[in-house]
């Protein structure tokens, strides 16, 4: 399958003189169309760093990103809210749903803001929330809904605009492991069933087994990568956990 993200040779640095950080030390992988990767490492080891130079937030210190042959490294400053809207999703760990919106205005913000539509704007808010289970709620507020429909909202939110990747930061970092479980199945399902490409880092074992590849980062550096293939999840999760033993580090079982 075509390669959709071209991670060439990334280095990040912070700080300098005798006081650097090398928080990506020479990251290469390629990411294809329908993937769902996840990204684990112990606390520092830079994984939000790399998520970061991917979406743009933060710039790269030498290296590339191609995201559907576009390098993101090169674009400039005033194209990339516009460049983000379009090509990237995000679910975040705390979701930020905007509480003076409902969720149909939360879910819709970012076509709205593309200029799609409003009859467009419909059909696209309806066939997602049908998608994932959250019609009745629309005319809702965030805070009137649980926390289950919340996740799900955010998820729409993500993926309504078709963007070319879905980014994800420890989005269960936050939850219980019934809510964790619940967000996985959907995310799961957003790349199972939506078709979306997904890159969810996160340091959880439990979460990383819904993956359907895991790149292991260590020091900034990819330190080794699990495949799932054909396992179930319960035997990708203990190959997981196997790997951890032998990286050692501070990466917490929770589950
Ligand atoms: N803005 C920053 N300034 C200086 N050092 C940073 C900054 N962001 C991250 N780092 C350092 O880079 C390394 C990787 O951090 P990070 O990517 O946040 O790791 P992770 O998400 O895996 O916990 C750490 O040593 C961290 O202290
Ligand atoms: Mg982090």
């Amino acid at each position: 399958m075509k390669a959709l993200l071209q991670i060439e040779h990334i280095k990040k640095y912070y700080g300098h003189g005798t006081n650097i950080t090398k928080a990506i030390d020479d990251i290469s992988f390629d990411v294809s169309e329908q993937e769902f990767i996840g990204i684990m490492g112990a606390s520092g080891s830079g994984k939000t760093t790399l998520l970061n130079c991917i979406s743009t937030i933060d710039d790269v210190s030498a290296g590339h990103i191609y995201l559907d042959g576009t390098d993101v490294t090169e674009i400039r400053d005033r194209d990339i809210s516009r460049f983000r809207r379009k090509n990237l999703g995000f679910i975040f760990q705390d979701f930020n749903l905007l509480d003076t919106l409902t969720i149909h205005e939360n879910i819709a913000l970012a076509l709205t803001i593309n200029q799609i539509p409003a009859q467009e704007v419909e059909e696209r808010v309806g066939r997602i929330a049908t998608q994932l289970g959250i019609t009745a709620i629309l005319n809702k507020f965030p805070y009137e809904v649980s926390g289950g429909e919340k996740q799900r909202s955010a998820c729409a939110r993500a993926i309504v605009n078709h963007p070319k990747l879905v980014l994800a930061d420890e989005p269960t970092g936050a939850l219980d492991s019934k809510s964790s479980q619940m967000l996985l199945n959907t995310i799961q399902s957003m790349n199972t069933e939506l078709g979306a490409t997904i890159l969810m880092v996160t340091h959880d074992p439990f979460s990383a087994s819904y993956a359907k590849r895991i790149l292991f980062l260590r020091d900034g550096r990819i330190s080794s990568e699990l495949i799932r293939g054909s396992k179930s999840r319960k035997q990708f999760f203990n190959e997981i956990l196997d790997v951890l033993a032998v990286l050692g580090g501070d990466l917490s079982v929770v589950r």
